[in-house]
This record gives C-alpha cells, sequence and structure tokens, in this order.
C-alpha cells in the first residue's frame, strides 16, 4: 500500500480532541484513510513526500445541504428577486418541469458538474436532494441518479405539492408509493415544512412513513418564516433542521436539548434576501452548527463553501474556527458521518483522506480574504483531485 507523507504544514485544523490545531505539523494517507498525524519532526517515512511548504490544512468541505439533481436555470427568477420580487417556493416548479424533461445522462452530468465544481473549491463530502421529481418515476430516477455520484442522498418527494394536485392526496402518494420506490436508493428522507409546502401534521406524516422504512430523516424549517419545522424536527430527532433563518428562543432551546443540528445556508439567505440566521444565539446557547451551500437554481445557485465560511465570519458573528468547524465537522454531523472508521470532517488516524490545501498560512485568511479562490490542492478518498 502506497503511502503519501504530507509535510510542511503551517497550520493544521483536525477537529480531533485530542490532536487539536497544531502547527509545524504532518500527516500521512495511505489509501483512502489517514493513518498519521503528528509533528513533522516524528514523521515517520512514506513512498511519497509532499511539502505544503507552510499552508493551511484543513478536513474537506461537507457540504451537507444540496439539491444538485435539476435540469435548467432560474436566471430570469434571480434577476426579478434582485429587483425587488420576493421569493416564493413556487418556483421550484419550474425546475420541476425542466427536470422532468431531461435524460437520466443529462442529470447526471449536470450533478457531476456541480459535484466536480465543488471538489475543486474543496468539497470533499457532497449530500444531494431528490425533489425535483415530484412523479413516482420521477423522484425514483432522481434517487438512482443521485446515488451513483453522491455520497449521501436524501429523499424530498415532500418540496412541492404539484401545481393541480390536492396536498393530502399528494402526501398519500410520497408516504405509500413514492416511499416504497425510492426506498433502497436513499438514506435520508427530509420534508420542505412551511407555509406554501407542507404543514405540520403532513410532515409528521412523510417523516413517520420514512422511519418506519429504516431512513434517516432531515427537515426544511423556518426558511421564510418562524413555523413549526424546529419542532418537528426535534420532536422526531432528526438528524437536522436546514434554513434556521427564523427562530424563536424556543426553538434555539428546543435545538440546545437536543441531537439535532441547526443547518444554517446563509448563501440561500443572501440570495432569496431574508435576513441571516442568529448563528451567535444558537452557539451561545450550545447547539450544534452546521453551514452548507444548499446549491440549487433557484435559491442559492453557489458551491462555494468558502463563500459560505466567509459570510459566517463577517455578517453572522461566528469566529473562523467556529464556521470552519461548522463548514467541515458540523456538516459531517449533520449527516452521522463525523465519528468511526472513515469519518469525515475529521483529520484523524481512521479518518476518510479528505483534506484540503489553502493557498495560506491559516485558515483565518478564508474571512481575510474573501471573494479570493484559496484552494491550493485537495484529496478525496486519499486521491489528489485538485
Ligand atoms: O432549500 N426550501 C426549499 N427548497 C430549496 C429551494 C429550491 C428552489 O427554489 O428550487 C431550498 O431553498
Amino acid at each position: 500500500m502506497a503511502a503519501t507523507v504530507i509535510t510542511g504544514i503551517g497550520e493544521l485544523t483536525t477537529h480531533d480532541d485530542e490532536l487539536g490545531t497544531r502547527t509545524d505539523a504532518a500527516l500521512v494517507v495511505e489509501d483512502d484513510r489517514i493513518v498519521w498525524v503528528g509533528s513533522a519532526r516524528d514523521v515517520p517515512d512514506a513512498d511519497e513526500r509532499v511539502d505544503v511548504g507552510g499552508r493551511a490544512v484543513l478536513p474537506g468541505w461537507v457540504d451537507s445541504h444540496t439539491h444538485l439533481v435539476f435540469a435548467g436555470d432560474r436566471t430570469a427568477e434571480f434577476a426579478a428577486r434582485m429587483s425587488g420580487q420576493p421569493y416564493r417556493a413556487g418556483g421550484i416548479a419550474v425546475t420541476v418541469d425542466a427536470t422532468r424533461r431531461a435524460s437520466d445522462a443529462e442529470l447526471a452530468d449536470t450533478l457531476r458538474r456541480h459535484v466536480d465544481e465543488a471538489a475543486s473549491q474543496g468539497t470533499t463530502c457532497v449530500e444531494t436532494k431528490t425533489g425535483y421529481g415530484l412523479t413516482v418515476a420521477d423522484e425514483l430516477r432522481s434517487a438512482q441518479v443521485a446515488a451513483a455520484i453522491a455520497d449521501e442522498v436524501t429523499f424530498l418527494g415532500a418540496h412541492l405539492v404539484p401545481p393541480g394536485t390536492d396536498s393530502d392526496d399528494y402526501v398519500d402518494l410520497v408516504c405509500g408509493e413514492m416511499l416504497d420506490a425510492v426506498g433502497e436508493h436513499v438514506g435520508w428522507c427530509d420534508v420542505f415544512c412551511e407555509e406554501g409546502a407542507f404543514d405540520a401534521a403532513q410532515s409528521r406524516r412523510v417523516l413517520t412513513a420514512a422511519r418506519k422504512r429504516g431512513l434517516g430523516l432531515r427537515v426544511h424549517g423556518n426558511q421564510l418564516g418562524p413555523g413549526p419545522g424546529v419542532a418537528l424536527a426535534v420532536e422526531l430527532d432528526a438528524a437536522s433542521v436546514d434554513h434556521c433563518t427564523h427562530l424563536t428562543s424556543a426553538d434555539v432551546d428546543a435545538l440546545v436539548n437536543s441531537d439535532t443540528v441547526a443547518t444554517l445556508l446563509p448563501a440561500c439567505d443572501l440570495s432569496t434576501r431574508q435576513p441571516l440566521p442568529d448563528a451567535r444565539a444558537l452557539l451561545d446557547a450550545g447547539a450544534t452548527v452546521a453551514l452548507a451551500s444548499n446549491c440549487n437554481p433557484g435559491s442559492s445557485y453557489t458551491s462555494s463553501m468558502a463563500f459560505c465560511v466567509a459570510t459566517a465570519v463577517l455578517q453572522m458573528r461566528m469566529s473562523v474556527a467556529e464556521a470552519v468547524r461548522a463548514a467541515t465537522w458540523g456538516g459531517a454531523r449533520a449527516l452521522r458521518r463525523e465519528t468511526g472508521d472513515g469519518a469525515v470532517g475529521v483529520l484523524s488516524p481512521g479518518s476518510r483522506a479528505d483534506l484540503q490545501v489553502l493557498d495560506a498560512p491559516s485558515a483565518t485568511w478564508l474571512a481575510y480574504r474573501p471573494g479570493v479562490p484559496l484552494t491550493h490542492a485537495v484529496w478525496r478518498k486519499g486521491d489528489r483531485v485538485r
């Protein structure tokens, strides 16, 4: 087995309690795993040596919330929004139309291009959702396309009630035939619990049906206004509740006393002209926070986790360490992949060899030099992908 030593690391962020953040560090990659982390002076011999010249190394970004099985774009909707129109979830139907018309090969090609685009910016683990099909056949092929490419796949049949359909009839379809069809291709089920999408009772039905089939749960909640999403996610012990833009203090308390991660999507809030979430209230109270891109053609068309991190630091009063942790370890926790053999979002012996080298001496530069492409090198599953 060929081993590679990465040495000359100026600042190494590990998210391992014992290893911490280190200077003058080195690590060893063998196959798809990190096998050693320590001080550069103790580094073992290896077949290959890569000196990163004093640059910062951190875990690859874990993007725990994207919607990348889609076709078409919504440039006109975005431009109208920037001219003062409000964001309406109904725009999802435009992408549904285009997605239904696209072939499986076209959907796979679009997904692959976005995953590669993200990898070139340091993202090494991607979750993606179905949710632009909304028929049994289109949700099934969306799930199949996603399962072949993404690290984690979430069924989001309950994204929007298809126009012209009775909402309770549609929930029956999602809970029955649709879940039966997609179940073996996905690990998670999500629901858009929001006024104009699915109410609390409908969302609970979908999530309960999914749990009976052994799927993990996630919720889109509190995106466009206060609502029942967070409370429902906590009640059902969902792994994450995503958006959290409009939280009450009861929502924050509920999250603190739960295992549910609050996944914040600042690029989406900027692109839809919503306020940014109150990350400080969550962190100061002790909730677990993740940052994700929410890359999709409607509400957040960026794959840049570095942009999300810079926004979180500059505009949401997160420290650099908090934002980097939320975009790596936090995302991994939201996907329940932060511990054990092959863990992501952490750099310690046994974790997946997913790491990024910044063209900067420390992670602080992600916010200090916002908008500047700082990705120097990326390893994913032990392979150098950039
Ligand atoms: O997370 N909130 C619902 N779903 C997506 C929006 C998708 C779209 O507008 O196409 C989101 O923002």
